[in-house]
C-alpha cells in the first residue's frame, strides 16, 4: 500500500527515510499547542522552529494578514515603487532596533535570504569606499547561517556543509566559545571567550586585515546547539573588528524579538553590530519575512555615493511584501504590550534549574545549556568520554517525549528547546515532566 509523504522531500532530512517513515502532519495548533492528524495535541517547545513565539493564537496578526490581502496582496519594491505596509515597517524597524543604531532596512524572504544580503552588502560597503580587496569573511564554527551558498559557506557545522562542497572561496572559521567542547580544554567561560577571540585576531592577521569585508556571528549560537557565549566574548570580536577595520554582522534570526531574554543577542552583550539579520519572530512565523538592517555607520557610505558603486543591485520578489510587512507591523504592535524578554528570562531560568536536576537524574545528559528560552540538553552514552547518543536513542527519546505530550527538536545528539516565549510556569513543568519520560524510557531499554 502507498504511504502518505512519499512525494515530499523534506529540509534537513534523508528522503528515504521518509519513505518507511512518515513525519508526523500538525493541522491545527491554538495557544502553544500543535495538534497531529492523528488528533494527539503537545505543547510545543520547538516554537514552530524558534519563531512562533507569541503562540499561534495571535489574532491582531491574522487578523492584519488577512486585511492586507483583501487590501493589496501584493505589490513588488523594486526600483520606483513600493507599498505603504513596506514604508512604515522599515520606519518602525529602525525605531525598534535604535538601540543598536540600526538606521535602513532592507526587505527578504527569510533568514537565509538575510543573511545572502548583510554579506552582500558588506562587501559593497568596502568597495564603494575604495578598500576593494576586503572581500573575505570569518565565522565561528559551529555557527549556522541559513543554507543559501554564502551562508552555508560561512556555516561552521561540518553537518550543513559536507554534502554541497566547495563553497565560496574566501570563507574561514575560528573556535566557537564552546565549553563542554572545545580544542583548548577550556572550561571556565571568560577564559575560553579570550581564546577564541585571539584566535579569531590572529585569523584576521594570518588572512591580512585588509583583505577582510566581515566577521558574522550569532549572539547565541542557536542550530549549532544552543552555546551561549561569556557576556565578555561579543564585545571582544567588536573590538577586533573595530581595530582591523572589519564589519560585524550579527545574525538575529533566532535571537531577535526577545528569545534570549533581552530585545536582541547584540543588546543582550552590549554591542552595536553593523548588519543584522532578521527573520522568524519577525512575522511571528505567520509569513516568510526577513530583513537585514544597516546601521547607521553603513548609511552614508552607500547614500552619498555617486558613482554607481552604491546601486544594489540585490533583491528579491518578494522583499518586502506587503502582506508580511503587515504582519511583522502586527507582531510589533503585539510586543509593545507584551513584555516577552523578561516572561523568556523568568521562564528560562525555572527551565534551566528543571534541565540541570534532569541532569543529575539522568546518565544521558552530559551537558544542559541555555539562556532565555533557548536551551539544548546534548545527549551521550559514556560522559566521561562524551560519546555522542546514537541516532535510534535519540530518536527514542523524541518519540516517548512527544507520547507524553511534548514536541521537542531532535538535532544530531541534542535536544533542542525554543518554546514559545509566553509561555507559563506549568508549561515549563509539562516540558520537563515530559523530558524526564522519554529519558527514563532510554534507562529502562537499556537496563
Ligand atoms: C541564525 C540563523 N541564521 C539564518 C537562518 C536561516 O533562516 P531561514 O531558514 O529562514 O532561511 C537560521 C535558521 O534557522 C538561523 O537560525
Amino acid at each position: 500500500m502507498k504511504k502518505e509523504a512519499q512525494e515530499l522531500w523534506q529540509p534537513m532530512t534523508h528522503p528515504g527515510t521518509v519513505q518507511d517513515d512518515p513525519p508526523i502532519a500538525i493541522t491545527s495548533a491554538k495557544g502553544v499547542f500543535i495538534t497531529d492528524a492523528n488528533n494527539q495535541t503537545v505543547l510545543d517547545a520547538v516554537g514552530g522552529l524558534w519563531n512562533v513565539n507569541l503562540g499561534y493564537s495571535c489574532q491582531s496578526i491574522k487578523d492584519a494578514i488577512a486585511q492586507q490581502l483583501q487590501e493589496l496582496p501584493y505589490y513588488s519594491s523594486f526600483r520606483g515603487v513600493t507599498t505603504d505596509k513596506t514604508l512604515k515597517l522599515s520606519q518602525n524597524l529602525t525605531n525598534w532596533f535604535g538601540e543598536e543604531q540600526m538606521g535602513r532596512a532592507f526587505f527578504t524572504s527569510g533568514g537565509s535570504d538575510s543573511v545572502e544580503t548583510a554579506l552582500r552588502l558588506a562587501r559593497q560597503y568596502h568597495k564603494i569606499r575604495g578598500d576593494k580587496d576586503r572581500y573575505k569573511f570569518i565565522g565561528l564554527k559551529k555557527g549556522y547561517h541559513g543554507t543559501h551558498f554564502g551562508g552555508a559557506s560561512i556555516n561552521g557545522n561540518v553537518k550543513f556543509r559536507r554534502n554541497y562542497e566547495p563553497y565560496l572561496p574566501g570563507c574561514f572559521h575560528v573556535s566557537c566559545p564552546w565549553t563542554y567542547r572545545n580544542p583548548f580544554n577550556e572550561e571556565k567561560s571568560d577564559r575560553l571567550a579570550q581564546l577564541c577571540a585571539q584566535q579569531l585576531e590572529d585569523e584576521v592577521i594570518s588572512q591580512s586585515p585588509d583583505t577582510v569585508a566581515a566577521v558574522i556571528m550569532e549572539p547565541v549560537l542557536g542550530a549549532g546547539g544552543v552555546i551561549v557565549p561569556d557576556s565578555s566574548f561579543m564585545p571582544l570580536v567588536r573590538e577586533i573588528c573595530d581595530n582591523h577595520g572589519i564589519l560585524l554582522i550579527a545574525d538575529e534570526v533566532i535571537t531577535a524579538f526577545g528569545r534570549t531574554g533581552a530585545w536582541t543577542g547584540s543588546r543582550l552583550w552590549n554591542v552595536q553590530p553593523d548588519l543584522m539579520c532578521l527573520a522568524k519572530a519577525l512575522t511571528n512565523g505567520y509569513f516568510p519575512l526577513g530583513a537585514t538592517m544597516i546601521s547607521e555607520k553603513l548609511v552614508d557610505t552607500f547614500e552619498a555615493n555617486t558613482d554607481g558603486a552604491g546601486e544594489i543591485n540585490h533583491g528579491y520578489t518578494y522583499s518586502g511584501h506587503p502582506v508580511g510587512a503587515a504582519a511583522a507591523l502586527a507582531v510589533l504592535e503585539e510586543l509593545k504590550t507584551n513584555d516577552l524578554p523578561t516572561n523568556s528570562s523568568l521562564r528560562g531560568k525555572e527551565l534551566a534549574q528543571g534541565l540541570a536536576k534532569l541532569k543529575d537524574a539522568h546518565r544521558w545528559i552530559g551537558d544542559a545549556r541555555g539562556i532565555g528560552l533557548m536551551h539544548a540538553l546534548e545527549l551521550v552514552s559514556d560522559r566521561s568520554a562524551k560519546t555522542a547518543l546514537d541516532k535510534n536513542s535519540m530518536a527514542l527519546v523524541g518519540q516517548e517525549i512527544y507520547n507524553n505530550g511534548v514536541m521537542v527538536r531532535i538535532s544530531g545528539n541534542n535536544m533542542i528547546l525554543s518554546p514559545p516565549l509566553i509561555i507559563t510556569d506549568q508549561h515549563v513543568k509539562n516540558i520537563l515532566d515530559a523530558i524526564d519520560a522519554g529519558l527514563s524510557a532510554l534507562t529502562k531499554q537499556h537496563d
